[in-house]
């Protein structure tokens, strides 16, 4: 007698836990499906728009913190966000332009970066050259759209220095 008891108490505990199981796996699917299965970074590829709309020389963008230089049809595109602790650093036009080897290839340098934040300063390749900046300012992989041709920058890919996008 003892032992059907038991082996009732054992069925009974055996049925209640799987029902906890079951309604917590719900709960769980309940709530997860309050939450939307979406991402909220910002997206790091930015069309810039039409390659035409960028003057030669240089062109801020100052919603993705960019400089654009332009050098008749090849590109390039400096970071305005300082390595330091992430101001915006301001442009300043040479007094008049220079030629440096960069990466290899020879870049005109147009302007200089000075940071107001802590007073860095970058030559007009990004290089670090005064302040507490610990390194240069980051260079952009920019590509043309498939779709309609606009300047696309991807902020989430640093290329080194000598890269530069030539459009036919
Ligand atoms: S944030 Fe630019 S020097 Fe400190």
């Amino acid at each position: 007698m003892a032992e059907r008891k038991d082996r009732r108490d054992f069925l009974v505990g055996v049925g209640i836990g799987a029902g906890v199981v079951a309604l917590g796996g719900q709960g769980v699917a309940a709530l997860r499906s309050l939450v939307p299965n979406v991402s909220y970074d910002a997206p790091t590829t930015v069309k810039l728009g039409p390659p035409a709309e960028f003057p030669d020389g240089m062109k801020f963008l100052p919603e993705q913190r960019l400089f654009v230089f332009r050098e008749g049809n090849t590109f390039h595109a400096i970071s305005a966000v300082c390595t330091h602790l992430g101001c915006t650093v301001r442009a300043e036009a040479l007094p008049r332009v220079e030629t440096k080897e960069v990466g290899g290839r020879p870049l005109k340098l147009t302007h200089r970066f000075l940071c107001p934040c802590h007073g860095s300063r970058y030559e007009g390749d990004g290089q670090n050259v005064a302040g507490p900046a610990p390194r240069p300012l980051a260079w952009y992989d920019l590509t043309l759209a498939a779709d309609d041709g606009q300047l696309v920058v991807d902020l989430a890919r640093p290329v080194t220095h000598d890269f530069r996008l030539t459009i036919a």
